[in-house]
């Protein structure tokens, strides 16, 4: 059953621009207003959606993704009723709870409690349903010490605790999430992801909006990519988180310079890298691993001449753009030379170090001691690294241990390093 209906849905904003174009035009015109007393400021409709249609069916987790300004909030306001559409239609069946911005839905000057049973009337539940769950609501929170004190005294981590925990435990039929979340520290946003997944579980409808990847990827079934307002794609997380990425490729300008320099001259390219692909221990395709399993990476490439001694680099982006780990063929010196053609090279890890999440992959290939690549792709490809063995921090290594026998202990206290 449709529990969401959103119908060639527009939302479209006046705003003021100066419209001049040049800095000399500016001060002319804002000498003028000085004198003419009226602020001139020319207004221009800005659509912040555009057409926009899409359903939900109940118990469906979809997100929202796309860069600055592409229209995600606007979504969940619309749906929220906070805002409503210039044009189109809007249909939700059943109650909505929402945690959109931070504070937003509860009174300043009333305490934690209180809004706690506010929150709790807005959404039409009794006095006596809300008193049921306030216990698991402040526990939920972490908020006992606080929850008499007026929200207006309370951190942005802790008014979206609050937000969180009431919304998440007072069962809505939607439940809409922003960015917010992202406001609590490591400790809570991991706690409010499992509440997620329980909801979800339980049947739940929620629209998640969010820039971590990892955790759309997770959380949804079904994702959305907006940009400047209009959806650009639309189905299965993976696959559209991938294409999110694509249209991100070239906003780098270090990337953007080498690949410009890498393709200076179409005609005179001298190698091209045609693909990234990962493998199993089986030697099958896949495009995901877990953390601890073996991992083979072949590059594809096509040269135009024989390049003598050249040097492949393979680079792993998490989803905030830092860079996890990177492969050379530099490091282990063999010399290869390539020849004119086609080719594959492969390198193999007996255990992925990499900690659960989707990696970006960078492939570069160029000539041994030379700035400019042949030719680089940068952040082309992807990997989903899958939960395997635990990782507690930024990465796995694979390791042994051992407990020494006592004739390799030290009798004395004195002989231990200390540092
Ligand atoms: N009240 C408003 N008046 C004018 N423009 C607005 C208003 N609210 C939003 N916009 C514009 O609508 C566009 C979409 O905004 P929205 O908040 O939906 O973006 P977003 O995808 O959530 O971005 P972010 O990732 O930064 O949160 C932006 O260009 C924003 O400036
Ligand atoms: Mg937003």
């Amino acid at each position: 059953m449709k529990i969401i209906t959103v119908d060639q849905v527009s939302k479209r904003y006046r705003i003021s621009r100066l419209g001049a174009k040049s800095i000399r035009e500016e001060l002319a015109r804002a000498g003028h207003r000085l004198f003419a007393r009226s602020a001139s400021r020319e207004k221009e409709d800005f659509y912040a959606l555009r057409d926009v249609s899409f359903e939900v069916e109940r118990g469906e987790t979809v997100g929202f993704i796309g860069p600055n300004g592409s229209g995600k909030s606007t979504i969940l306001k619309l749906l929220a009723r906070i805002i409503y559409p210039t044009l189109g239609k809007i249909t939700v069946r059943g109650s909505v709870a929402s945690l959109i911005e931070v504070g937003a839905g509860f009174h300043p000057e009333l305490t934690g409690r209180e809004n706690i049973f506010l929150y709790g009337s807005i959404m039409g539940m009794k006095r006596s349903e809300v008193r049921a769950k306030f216990d698991r609501i402040v526990d939920f929170a972490e908020l006992e010490r606080f929850i008499d004190t007026p929200v207006k005294r309370y951190s942005s981590g802790m008014y979206v605790r609050l937000g969180f925990a009431v919304a998440a435990h007072i069962n809505p039929h939607v439940l809409l999430i922003d960015e917010v979340l992202a406001v609590g520290d490591a400790s809570f946003q991991s706690k409010c992801q499992q509440r997620i997944e329980e909801l979800r579980h339980n049947g739940m409808t929620i629209a998640f909006v969010s820039h971590d990847m990892s955790a759309v990827e997770r959380l949804c079934s079904r994702v959305f990519f907006l940009h400047k307002g209009i959806i650009q794609a639309e189905g299965e997380p993976h696959q559209v988180i991938s294409n999110y990425f694509s249209s991100l490729f070239f906003k780098h300008d270090v990337d953007e310079q080498r690949h410009r320099v890498a393709v200076h001259n179409e005609n005179d390219r001298e190698a091209e890298i045609l693909g990234v692909r990962f493998l199993d221990r089986v030697g099958a395709k896949v495009d995901a691993i877990a953390t601890g399993q073996p991992m083979i990476a072949q590059i594809e490439f096509q040269v135009s001449r024989s390049i003598e001694d050249p040097v492949f680099e393979l680079f792993f982006y998490s989803i905030d753009d830092r860079l996890h780990c990177h492969y050379t063929t530099a490091l282990t010196g063999d010399r290869i030379q390539l020849l004119q053609g086609r080719g594959i090279v492969e390198i193999e890890v007996d255990e992925l170090g990499l900690a659960p999440g989707t990696f970006r992959i960078g492939a570069l290939l160029q000539r041994r001691g030379e700035d400019m690549p042949c030719d680089w792709k940068p952040r082309q490809y992807l990997l989903k690294v899958l939960p395997g063995k635990k990782v507690r921090g930024m990465f796995y290594s694979p390791h042994r241990w051992r407990l020494l026998p006592p004739s390799e202990t030290p009798k004395q206290q004195e002989e231990q390093n200390c540092l």
